[in-house]
């Protein structure tokens, strides 16, 4: 008996050591046989994968992925911002870290409003001020204890290597790299890395040593590593020197914190979403249960009635979270009422087939819109179908631009998306009123849509998107497209997109995307339509009916996937 044990065992040690590691394939639409990470940048698809390939799970794979995008892909990837990120477990769990980051403890109601009540130019935004307590240190400090399964030492190495030896940008980075040149002088008193003597080029390789070192005080000494010690007296100093007010205290209380998913069922797949202080969830769900009684797909994609159907949808989910979305912390945001199926077929009621409805008889207001920057969402999967569906942020492109002195790292710009002044546009064009007004630790409202979707209790979906107001209308189209159009990932992600808020009253459209006789209809519907370059970049995957796994890099942008 005990012999037999010792054979089966010596047979299992040696075929374990016979397998060798599939090849690991990189590019925009592959698909592989074990795991996948999906995201902004090459090098941090490549740190997730080597992390998976080393026996990690979905979870270590992520929080790789998350902190190589703090060094590769500064744009939005950081240690200075925040985020949410949800998972699903092969057995069906899910749940949920919200490391979005808080107003700190000296913030106040009107910090941004002059004496006459008016606000401030580019204060929330182009400041010390406009910094939030960062949350991604702690989130992934807390998810990887919780559910990781190699060392935290192991998953935060590749990011510390792509800081220490470089990384080659690419063009679209060095083009944001010379764009923002000027932020980064005006901004900063010391030269930080992403400005160089001459002009960036496509393949020029960024070292970042004081990020390096930031990310090796986290690897040895874990929270201690970034909200107390060296890291955090440069945080503090930063502050003295800009007139910031993120303090020591701040930064010792800041708690990433898990939250319960959101669920619901859309023609009988099972969607799990963002729950607030993200606004995304909701909006995803009300969008799919306010539709779910219309055929979609027997109107056509892009079809008049469709666009018309989607966009009277939009509009009233925008106006909610105008009155209703916040930090659950602080108020009741009264999520169960906002997705109760009731109450949502009772909000479209009003519905018009031939006419647009007028804003003011959803909700009043008057606003002005302005375009997104920059987020970036990261899909994961592993061999035993655990999935990670993450999207961080420092708010735009680069954040405030402000670079911690010393530390490297970049802060975020995040109390901008608070009701800064009830009635007045943020930079997403989004209005909000008392429940997202500021108020010291509260977290600002976020658009944030990480989601997955489940098919016949299976993992079938993984998907996400940076643009701001745009994110939980991306995500919607990426899911309709594959369940009412039957659209695979790669034509979900990549095909046209267009998106309705409210406020400001208009159907934004990616050029090419809506043929010019639905324009002529929507017209004469009394829409109003503005053309964009892009919306979104959604980071994806979709599971095969055979257990393959198949990526969804988005075309917008240098999305690359990772897989073996
Ligand atoms: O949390 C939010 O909703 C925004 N701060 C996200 C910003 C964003 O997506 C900009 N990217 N394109």
């Amino acid at each position: 008996m005990k012999r037999t044990a010792i054979y089966l065992l010596a047979i299992i040690l040696i075929s374990g050591c016979r397998e060798k590691p599939s090849p690991v394939i990189t590019g925009r639409n592959i698909t592989a046989g074990h795991g996948m990470v999906v995201s902004a940048h090459p090098e941090a698809s490549k740190a997730g994968v080597s992390v998976l390939q080393k026996g990690g799970n979905a979870i270590d794979a992520a929080v790789a992925t998350e902190f190589a995008l703090s060094v590769c892909y500064p744009e939005a990837g950081n240690i200075g911002g925040g985020g949410f990120m949800l998972i699903r477990m092969s057995d069906g769990s899910s749940y949920m870290i919200d490391y979005r980051e808080k107003a700190p403890l000296g913030a106040s109601r009107d910090m941004y409003l002059d004496e006459k009540g008016n606000l401030k130019e580019e204060s929330s935004t182009e400041t010390h001020l406009a910094a939030g307590v960062p949350g991604t240190v702690d989130g992934m400090l807390k998810v990887h204890g919780k559910y990781g399964r190699l060392s935290f030492r192991e998953v935060i190495q590749p990011a510390i290597d792509l800081a220490v030896k470089g990384f080659a940008v690419t063009e679209e980075q060095a083009g944001s790299f010379n764009r923002n040149r000027e932020y980064f002088l005006k901004m900063n008193a010391s030269l930080p890395a992403f400005v160089k003597d001459g002009e960036w080029k496509a393949g020029d390789v960024l070292r970042q040593p004081d990020l390096a070192a930031t990310l090796e005080r986290i690897r040895d000494n874990g929270r201690d590593g970034f909200y107390s010690g060296k890291t955090a007296e440069m945080i503090i100093r930063e502050m003295k020197r800009g007139k910031g007010i993120i303090s020591a205290m701040d930064l010792a209380k800041y708690e990433a914190k898990f939250r319960k998913p959101l669920t619901g069922v859309y023609r009988g797949y099972r969607i799990i979403t963002i729950p607030p202080p993200s606004s995304g969830g909701i909006i995803l769900l009300q969008l799919l249960k306010m539709l779910e009684p219309w055929p979609l797909q027997e109107s056509g994609f892009h079809s008049l009635k469709a666009i018309h159907l989607i966009a009277e949808a939009e509009k009233r989910a925008f106006a909610d979270r105008a009155e209703y979305a916040g930090d659950p912390d602080f108020i009741d945001v009264h999520t169960s009422i906002l997705l109760d199926q009731k109450y949502l077929k009772r909000r479209f009621n009003d519905f018009d087939p031939d006419q647009a409805t007028d804003i003011k008889k959803i909700k009043a207001g008057l606003l002005s819109g302005h375009e997104s920057d920059e987020t970036t969402h990261y899909s994961v999967v592993d061999k035993d179908g655990n999935a990670v569906s993450a999207t961080t942020t420092l708010n735009n492109l680069f954040g405030s631009s402000i670079v911690v002195e010393g530390a490297g790292f970049l802060l975020n710009n995040q109390m901008d998306d608070f009701s800064v002044k009830p009635g007045t546009p943020n930079m997403y064009g989004l209005v909000g009123g008392e429940a997202n007004s500021i108020s010291p630790g509260k977290r600002m409202l976020s658009s944030m849509t990480p989601s997955i979707v489940e098919k016949d209790g299976k993992l079938f979906l993984v998907a996400g998107s940076p643009g701001g107001s745009t994110i939980p209308t991306t995500v919607f189209q990426v899911i309709t497209n594959v369940i009412d159009y039957k659209m695979d990932i790669r034509q979900a992600v990549d095909t046209g997109r267009f998106h309705d808020q409210w406020l400001p009253d208009y159907i934004m459209f990616e050029k090419g995307s809506i043929d010019s006789l639905v324009l002529e209809g929507l017209k004469g519907m009394n829409y109003d339509l503005k053309e964009r370059s892009v919306i979104g970049s959604v980071n994806a995957i979709e599971i095969l009916p055979d257990g393959k796994i198949r990526a969804g890099a988005d075309r917008r942008g240098y999305n690359t996937a990772c897989g073996y």
